[in-house]
């Protein structure tokens, strides 16, 4: 028998690894756990216990402490507690308690991976090489946040206390994305782990009082979904950041909407994979293997949807078909296995009723013929073939290792099928040509896009979703603002049913000129209201000075529509963007007299004028930020470099400053349409008759019809409209405390991305208030571009 014959046929060892020093950590703690609050160890108030399963042999590992409301209000007591004394530090000491912690999880690494292995299931190779480093290198990152936050960004504040609620897929990981970030800005931590992985996240809280974190900063609260529902409405909290599914989200979403809790939520996936023709295939194919049998796919960015071009197909499938006859699924402390086990039966049992329910509907569905586990929980990497693009399979997230394939004929087609989801995670694409590949990540609806290469993580680099995916990034500089506000908007004072803050009082009313009456603006033309009503609008004194259309539901129809077929402006050039600024910016300078004439009646000279002259000078604002507010190039340890790109995040609704008709317009669209974007508006409720002044400024100023949309009306009925509307990207909503929890509220259906004042007065005549990085970075996303290089 040749070398390599033996080669060949040699079978593999087992090749166990070594958990001892995790078990006799779990026998230190009797095997039976509190909750970590206040630097110390709590037994549940009234909530009972439950047990950690090892999923991979049924066998208990551990009893839980089962988190009640009363446990919950204790760790965000000693949250708060905590917060005075955090802050106090300087960024230097916070960054030093960061670095330790980092030293502590290199120091733990193997114990905390095979606790880990343990408790979730998933193979060593991967808790060892991939989350703990990750782990790591992610307290590293934000250690030097912590030491550079003061320099650089100076004009923010920590939100307070954050809540925080992880799943079972990366526990570690994920509290490592959660935690890290929080208390480099200065926040204190409630981490609620998930039910079915809450080990790793107490041996971590044991790692925090080794370094002797000052106590209370971070406190963990395990317990199951109510465990978490308690942490999301205790009226303690300040943030709330969320990982796991989209339905749960949606409840957060809706919960926290009457609060001022900020909120960032990482939720599910179904992302493609895509393979084009003249891609390595071979290469594709190892791919794959990470893409969706990482961690058994139980991934929210798993590239659950393998989407291959026709002339490849057939060869391809069966190059994958082989690849996955090599996988080995097994016991997951063994380092010689793929794939482990799933993390609970009701997981397994939803990945099966899923494929059946995929094969029902006509999918093919293919496994290997893998010696399988006789005990725990496991599943066989599957393939399902000929899947319809609107089947269950190419729409749900399985998370488990069973990938949908379809095909598609052309580059545009590929595009097409792979942005058919309500999700936009991440992608990954495959093509030797750079200029398909980079083509496509541009056009792709996905936070993530990864050129030839797969499930790539850093901390360096930004990570979050698009549409129902969620809001907000771990990671990068992007990922900081989660748990950032500007100092001044927390201490802003509650809008004044009459607004206008200390203006108000200066009204000085002129005469009103002509009774006008201005009509719709929609797809850059004017447009009479489906209702056929209209509004008297008085002014100061009670003259009617015109009447505007009261727009309905029919009326944001079609304003979005419009807006929506207008979003080509997102791929003009910025310098193009900033010209069309400059030039209403020029347009509106040169009417300003009979603009500001006619404001008048209804805000009063001094207001008017200022109103007119500041719009002019925030157009300069946004022209000038237009080609100047970049993204970045990460370096990240990989031979990678991931392209940071700001991206327009689609079509916005906007419901404008009512007593500031023509510059909290300006303040609140430029931003946005600076960025790309394309906007349905509804202007001042107070004063809807700028419509007329602003779409002669716009006609003369080559804005392409149906980027900016006028829609008057009552402000509190298109709100509920907007905010409804499942083809809005995101909603802008200035307004009372109401206005604001009815914006959050009602956007659950399609997640749409909102920001608001939070019921509270800004003032757009304040420069530092009214204009410019906190308003960018509401106006786009982040889209990370990952692009190997080398051979
Ligand atoms: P889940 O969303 O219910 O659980 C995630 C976390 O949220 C856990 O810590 C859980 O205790 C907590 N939670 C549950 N209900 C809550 C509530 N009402 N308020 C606050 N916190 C709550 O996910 P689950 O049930 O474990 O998995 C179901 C499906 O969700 C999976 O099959 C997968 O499709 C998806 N999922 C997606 C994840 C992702 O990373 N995108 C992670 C976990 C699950």
């Amino acid at each position: 028998m040749s070398v390599m014959e033996k080669f060949r046929t040699m079978e593999y060892g087992p090749a166990p690894e070594d958990p001892k020093e995790s078990l006799v950590w779990l026998d230190r703690h009797q095997r039976k756990f509190g909750h970590f609050i206040g630097g110390a160890w709590k037994a549940p108030v009234e909530g009972g216990t439950f047990e950690t399963i090892d999923p991979s042999n049924g066998e208990k590992i551990a009893e839980i402490a089962q988190g009640s409301a009363a446990d919950v209000d204790a760790a965000v007591r000693a949250a708060r507690g905590a917060l005075k004394g955090w802050q106090s530090l300087t960024g230097h000491e916070r960054a030093k308690f960061l670095y330790a912690l980092a030293r502590q999880v290199q120091k733990h690494s193997r114990r905390l991976a095979v606790l880990e292995t343990i408790d979730n299931g998933k193979p060593i190779r991967e808790s060892r090489d991939i989350d703990i480093p990750l782990v790591a290198r992610h307290f590293y990152y934000h250690a030097g946040w912590a030491q550079l936050l003061e320099r650089e960004f100076p004009n923010d504040q920590a939100c307070g206390v954050v809540g925080q609620i992880i799943p079972w897929n990366f526990p570690l990981l994920m509290l490592a994305w959660k935690i890290a970030p929080a208390l480099a800005t200065g926040n204190t931590v409630v981490l609620k782990p998930a039910e079915y992985t809450p080990l790793t996240a107490l041996a971590f809280a044991e790692l925090c009082n080794e370094v002797a974190l000052p106590k209370g900063v971070v406190n963990i609260v395990t317990g199951d979904g109510s465990t978490g529902q308690a942490l999301v409405e205790h009226p303690g909290v300040n943030k709330v950041a969320f990982t796991g599914s989209t339905e749960v989200g949606r409840a957060i979403r809706k919960a926290t909407a009457g609060s001022h809790k900020k909120l960032s939520l990482e939720l599910g996936g179904k992302s493609p994979f895509i393979i084009f023709q003249d891609a390595d295939l071979d290469s594709a194919v190892e791919g794959l293997v990470d893409g969706i049998w990482f961690n058994q796919g139980q991934v929210c960015c798993a590239g659950s949807r393998l989407l291959m071009q026709e002339s490849v197909a057939e060869k391809l499938t069966k190059k994958l078909q082989a690849r996955m006859s090599t996988l080995r699924v097994g016991a997951p402390l063994d380092k010689g296995i793929d794939i482990g086990a799933i993390v609970a039966r009701v997981q397994l049992e939803r990945i099966d009723r899923l494929v059946k329910q995929g094969v029902a509907e006509g999918a093919t569905c293919w496994q290997p013929e893998v010696v399988m586990p006789t005990r725990g929980l496991y599943y066989k990497p599957t393939l399902l073939s000929n899947v319809h693009p609107a089947s269950i399979v190419a729409q749900q997230e399985i998370f488990g290792p069973v990938l949908a394939s379809m095909t598609f004929r052309t580059p545009k087609e590929a595009v097409e099928l792979a942005n058919n989801t309500v999700y936009g995670l991440a992608a990954s694409v495959w093509s030797e040509s750079v200029n398909v590949a980079l083509q496509v990540a541009a056009e792709l609806k996905a936070g993530v896009v990864w050129v030839n290469s797969t499930n790539l993580f850093d901390a360096a680099c930004g990570f979050g979703g698009y549409r129902e995916s969620g809001f907000g990034r771990e990671g990068a500089r992007e990922g900081l603002r989660e748990y950032l506000e500007p100092k001044w908007f927390r201490k802003a004072p509650a809008l004044r049913a009459n607004g206008g803050g200390k203006r108000a009082a200066q009204v000085e009313v002129a005469n009103p000129t002509i009774d006008r009456t201005v009509k719709l603006y929609i797809g850059g033309k004017q447009a009479r209201p489906d209702s056929g009503y209209s509004l008297e609008i008085r002014g100061k004194n009670g003259t009617l000075l015109g009447e505007s259309p009261l727009g309905n539901r029919k009326d944001i129809r079609n304003a979005v529509e419009a807006a929506r077929k207008a979003e080509s402006w997102a791929r003009t050039t910025a310098h193009n963007r900033a010209q069309v600024l400059y030039y209403i910016a020029e347009n509106l300078s040169q009417r300003a007299e009979e603009i500001t004439e006619r404001l008048a009646a209804a805000v009063g000279k001094k207001q008017a004028a200022e109103e007119v002259q500041l719009s002019v000078e925030r157009l300069f604002t946004y022209a000038a930020w237009t080609d100047k507010f970049d993204g970045a190039v990460h370096n990240p340890p990989f031979r990678n470099v991931s392209i940071a790109m700001n991206e327009a995040i689609g079509t916005v609704g906007v419901i404008c400053p009512a007593q500031v008709p023509l510059l909290g317009f300006f303040s609140l669209v430029l931003p946005l349409i600076g960025a790309g974007n394309t906007v349905v508006a509804v202007p001042s409720e107070k004063y809807p008759l700028i419509t007329g002044d602003l779409y002669q400024v716009f006609e003369t100023s080559d804005l392409p019809g149906g980027v900016v949309n006028v829609v008057t009306g009552r402000a509190t009925e298109l709100l509920k409209v907007l905010a409804e509307h499942d083809d809005l990207d995101a909603l802008w909503c200035y307004g009372d405390t109401e206005m604001c929890t009815a914006a959050k509220a009602l956007s659950v259906g399609n997640l749409k991305q909102v920001w608001s004042n939070e019921g509270r007065e800004i003032d757009f005549f304040e420069v530092s208030q009214g204009e410019g990085r906190w308003y960018l970075g509401h106006a786009y996303q982040v889209k990370n571009i990952w692009v190997p290089y080398g051979e």
